[in-house]
């Protein structure tokens, strides 16, 4: 049976702290903290609307983030400032092991497509920008579904888009929180955990393999 991979998008394929460089040029030295708490907060915003049922799109949880982490740090970003960092995260890299475990899936003859929080128009950019957007076939939106992941809706819509269920779905992605949820939903998941500091929440659910690099993913779906 051909296997159906949903790749998740920030902070799997692209690097969200690809924007230190030029936090470094407004901030300085405060730029890699800064950094980390945007994305956090970024994240926070997704799960506390989801679970208020107040969805506005990843887009909009990203700028308010940013705001929400200037204030908070105590940094009086310029409007055009915050304008630049909103166009850098249109532009961030993908991480460097990116390009050799896509061709090496894409070898294989598995179907393949992004599967994110980010809208259709934004992901696709940022995929095409990053030099990686053809390895994929069609984008898959959580914004179809008006909420995020971790919420069953957005693994249930990834399954019925691509014409997959959870025998021949995998899921990889970087975000624990993500992988957690997709095993919940039954799919089969890959954790990429680049830094071996970082610890899976000790729930129920399982990765179906965990991995350093998306290098490795073929040794996983075994083809
Ligand atoms: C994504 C998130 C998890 O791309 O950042 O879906």
């Amino acid at each position: 049976m051909k296997q159906v991979l949903g790749f998740d998008v920030y902070g799997t394929l692209i690097d969200t702290h690809g924007v230190i460089t030029l936090l470094e040029t407004m901030i300085g030295e405060s730029a890699p903290r800064f950094s980390m708490a945007w994305r956090e907060k970024q994240l926070e915003y997704t799960f506390r609307r989801g679970l208020m049922g107040r969805y506005r799109n990843f887009g909009i949880c990203t700028r308010d983030a940013l705001e929400h982490t200037a204030r908070s740090l105590g940094h009086s970003l310029t409007e055009t400032q915050k304008e630049e960092l909103i166009t850098a995260y249109g532009t961030l890299p993908a991480f460097p092991d990116a390009v050799a475990g896509l061709e090496a899936v894409k070898a294989t003859g598995q179907a393949m497509h992004a599967f994110s929080n980010g809208q259709l128009h934004a992901v696709d950019r940022v995929l095409v920008n990053a030099g990686i957007r053809d390895y994929f076939g069609d984008t898959v939106s959580v914004d179809t579904v008006g909420t995020f992941k971790p919420s069953p809706q957005t693994y249930r819509h990834f399954m019925d888009s691509t014409g997959c269920g959870p025998g021949n779905a995998w899921l990889v992605s970087s975000n624990g929180f993500d992988v957690i949820g997709a095993a919940a939903m039954g799919m089969n998941t890959i954790w990429i955990r680049r830094d071996d500091r970082l610890v899976l929440d000790p729930w129920e659910f399982r990765p179906t393999a965990v991995l350093d690099s998306l290098e490795r993913i073929v040794e996983v779906i075994g083809v």
